[in-house]
């Protein structure tokens, strides 16, 4: 393939989106999947039968290195070289009470945040340490980083994923820094709302919708535009170290 991705959390939302815009772009996708085996398996079907991409699922728990490296060596060896790395997988996973309301930073408990912290910031570190070495080989290549608006402004009652998605904001910008000069571009982007299942859970416990009053156009953000945006970027060679708001919301 020329070009050849890793989308990790492939089978969720925003993930599958983006795996399946790539693969209309004709790339090789590694479908990247922790329990959900059977959607990852099935978007990667989808893409290769669409063409002109292809596509391929594969287990990594991000948590591992051990297991993402394993996932970057398959990749290379399936596809012969690797373009883009979506760190995509993570979330609030799971913070929510029994009550169905995410919870206060004084009710959240060290294994939470561990698991927290763990997926989406200590995942992002394991990819960009995995997938820089082959990119640095082939001096090009772009690493993509799914923060959020909650990392930049904290948000009520989510403290671990406001944490963790700060901290990917900040290791975004110390690999650019590090990877600049091996012409790897690395940015985050910050998504405004995607609703789906669980997101539309928590949302349904507020009467009043916070997130759409302050959204300057009154709409949620879109996952098909997010992944064309994803796409975009990995054809830009100037632009890195920066974090993207794909939001309608002022941010900071
Ligand atoms: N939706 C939004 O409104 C929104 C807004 C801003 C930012 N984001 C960010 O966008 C990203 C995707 O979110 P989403 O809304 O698409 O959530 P989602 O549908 O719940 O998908 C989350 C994905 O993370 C994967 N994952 C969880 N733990 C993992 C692990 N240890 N190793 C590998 N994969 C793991 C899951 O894989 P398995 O199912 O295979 O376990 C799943 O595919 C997240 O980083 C989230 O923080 C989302």
């Amino acid at each position: 393939m020329d070009k050849v991705a890793i989308v990790t959390g492939a089978g969720g939302a925003l993930g599958s989106a983006i795996s399946r815009h790539l693969g209309t772009r004709g790339y090789g996708v590694v479908v990247n999947y922790y329990r959900n085996k059977e959607g990852a398996e099935k978007i990667a079907q989808e893409i290769t039968s669409k063409g002109p991409g292809q596509g391929m699922a594969c287990k990594a728990d991000i948590r591992s290195f051990a297991e993402v490296q394993a996932m970057v060596d398959t990749a290379v060896k399936k596809f012969g070289r690797l373009d883009l790395m979506v760190c995509n997988a993570g979330g609030s996973l799971g913070m929510i009470n029994r009550s169905g309301k995410e919870k206060l930073l004084l009710e959240h408990d060290e294994a939470e945040w561990d698991l927290v912290i763990e997926t989406n910031m200590k995942g992002a570190f394991n990819l960009i340490k995995a997938c820089a070495p082959v990119m640095i080989k082939q001096k090009n290549g772009h690493i993509t980083v799914i923060s959020s608006g909650t990392g930049l402004r904290g948000t009520l009652k989510m403290a671990s994923y406001a944490a963790a998605k700060a901290g990917e904001i900040g290791l975004m910008k110390a690999a650019a820094r590090e990877l600049g000069e091996h012409n790897i571009k690395v940015n985050a982007i910050c998504p405004g709302r995607i609703m789906h299942g669980v997101v539309a859970a928590v949302v349904s416990n507020f009467a009043d919708d916070a997130y759409l009053r302050e959204t300057l156009l009154h709409k949620n953000g879109d996952a098909e535009e997010l992944a064309k945006f994803i796409g975009h970027l990995a054809t830009m060679e100037n632009v890195s170290g920066q974090t993207l708001n794909l939001d309608s919301r002022i941010l900071f």
